[in-house]
């Protein structure tokens, strides 16, 4: 059984509006989870960026935060944590995590470039986009299969990133970012002796390895728990050993110590040189980059606590408990469990839905209406159009149900499991979704769609018929 290894000392009072109201306010929201008011919303599973729940001791470091323009003590004591835990003496703190990827596209990424990642982000790819560059994904093949027992998905092919670094040049691949607990191929992680692989491959050609460390907690309870190698080994020698083997680290803090902010570290002056001068023009000055000097003291204080291991255990093991209990009752979800949240297979679970009509983001309006809970759809809608407009279709159709760290409870996991099990049941309801308003770019942010027909409608008339007066 999944155990809290703390007890909760706050709370924050929630609504279950009745389902009539949910399926007005999805409707308002354009069939958007994005656009939904949290006080329509009775469990937010959106994500886990900037919503984990905070320890006593980062918000009494926020008590003591140095609110100094420039020279803070409070950045002090951050830089000296990240060059504690990672080895790398220079540090640029930055207002989020897309906030440190647009420095490194600008910085790195010139048009005509390719870079080699194991996944993409969409940030990420958005930044390197706009920089001219493309991003080449060297996943092994069944990264993608939901039903993999691959233990390690989120790794990187070595072998592709030869052919790829061959194709292009090494002139045309400004870096290489592995990405650790690979967020949209369910929160998988890679592993450790697969970096150290492609960290060999760019040292012999010169090419700087760049991690995204957002998800390294979810990515350090696995390497601990099924990379045999690290079975022994303290989450402070693997964290270590993961940052020994790159060159560049960055994050968002909004994920990596339970706070609000990101940060790019490295053990290269050269490196740290070429990008300092950003900070300034884009996040702020160099001792605070954009972030309030309390959420500097809880990213010190988060990361400290990140190398206890029932600290970063608790997302993991709610999130096999979720998947296994689903898959007990054969609906269709991302295995292995990973990091980050437990991602529904809307392919499946909905395959009569075209592609072409977002089934994810259907199944998202659809599990709202059910139950309140809000998710996120991490598909086509997620995705680019190609260039000749036409619909660039997801290799997969998630529906994401991020478990912030340590804000829900086990109760509320069950009826998140229950309410999803009486959507499987009455599945062949759930039709698709069309846009209405389409922006240019990351249209999943603030695009708004229709249902197909009026396929909601009856739903939230079944609900009825089978719930009867309750939530
Ligand atoms: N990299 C990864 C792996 C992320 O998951 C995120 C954010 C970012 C970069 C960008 O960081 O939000 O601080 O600017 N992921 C959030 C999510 C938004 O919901 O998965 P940011």
């Amino acid at each position: 059984m999944p155990l809290e290894m703390h007890k909760v000392r706050i709370i924050q009072k929630l609504n279950l509006v009745p389902v009539e109201e949910r399926q007005r306010a999805v409707t308002e929201a354009g069939n958007n989870t994005f656009l939904l008011q949290n006080r329509d919303t009775f469990l937010d599973m959106l994500t886990d960026s900037g919503v984990n729940a905070m320890s006593d001791n980062q918000l009494a470091a926020m008590m003591v935060a140095d609110d100094s323009y420039a020279g803070s003590e409070t950045y002090t004591k951050l830089e000296s944590k990240i060059n504690e835990l990672f080895g790398m003496e220079y540090f640029l703190p930055a207002h989020q995590g897309r906030a440190c990827e647009h420095v490194l596209a600008q910085v790195f990424v010139k048009p005509g470039d390719v870079v080699p990642m194991n996944y993409h982000f969409t940030t990420t790819k958005a930044h390197i986009l706009l920089a001219g560059g493309q991003v080449k994904e060297l996943y092994y093949p069944d990264a993608l299969d939901v039903e993999s027992t691959n233990l390690f998905k989120g790794n990187m092919s070595p072998e592709l990133l030869r052919e790829t670094i061959a194709k292009n040049g090494v002139e045309h691949t400004p870096f290489v970012r592995m990405e650790l607990g690979t967020n949209l191929i369910g929160g998988q992680p890679y592993e450790l002796s697969n970096q150290k692989e492609i960290y060999a491959i760019c040292q012999e050609y010169g090419i700087t390895l760049v991690l995204d460390a957002s998800l390294l907690a979810d990515n350090l309870y696995f390497i601990k728990t099924r990379e045999a190698a690290y079975k022994d080994a303290s989450i402070r020698d693997i964290t270590r050993e993961i940052a020994d083997n790159s060159d560049l680290i960055y994050f968002s803090a909004r994920k990596l110590g339970h706070a609000r902010g990101g940060g790019i570290c490295t053990r290269d002056r050269d490196l740290y040189l070429k990008m300092r001068d950003m900070i300034p023009i884009y996040e702020g000055f160099l001792t605070y980059g954009g972030m309030s000097v309390r959420e500097i003291e809880a990213i010190a204080v988060g990361l400290e606590e990140t190398m206890d291991f029932h600290m970063i255990n608790q997302g993991p093991t709610f999130i096999e408990y979720m998947v296994d209990e689903l898959t007990r009752r054969g609906i269709p979800v991302v295995r292995p469990a990973g990091g980050l949240g437990c991602h529904l297979d809307a392919m499946q679970f909905i395959d009569h839905v075209p592609q072409s009509e977002y089934p994810a983001g259907a199944l998202g309006t659809a599990l709202f209406i059910a139950s309140g809970v809000r998710g996120m759809e991490r598909g086509t809608l997620s995705e680019e159009r190609n260039e000749d407009g036409s619909e660039h279709y997801s290799n997969m159709e998630l529906l994401r149900l991020a478990l912030p760290r340590r804000v829900f409870t086990l109760s509320q996991v069950k009826y998140t499991i229950d309410r999803v099990t009486w959507l499987y049941e009455n599945r062949r309801m759930i039709g698709g979704l069309k846009f209405v308003e389409e922006p240019p770019m990351l249209r999943f942010f603030v695009g708004r769609l229709a249902p197909v027909s009026d396929w909601q409608d009856k739903l939230v008339a079944k609900f009825r018929a089978d719930f009867g007066q309750g939530l």
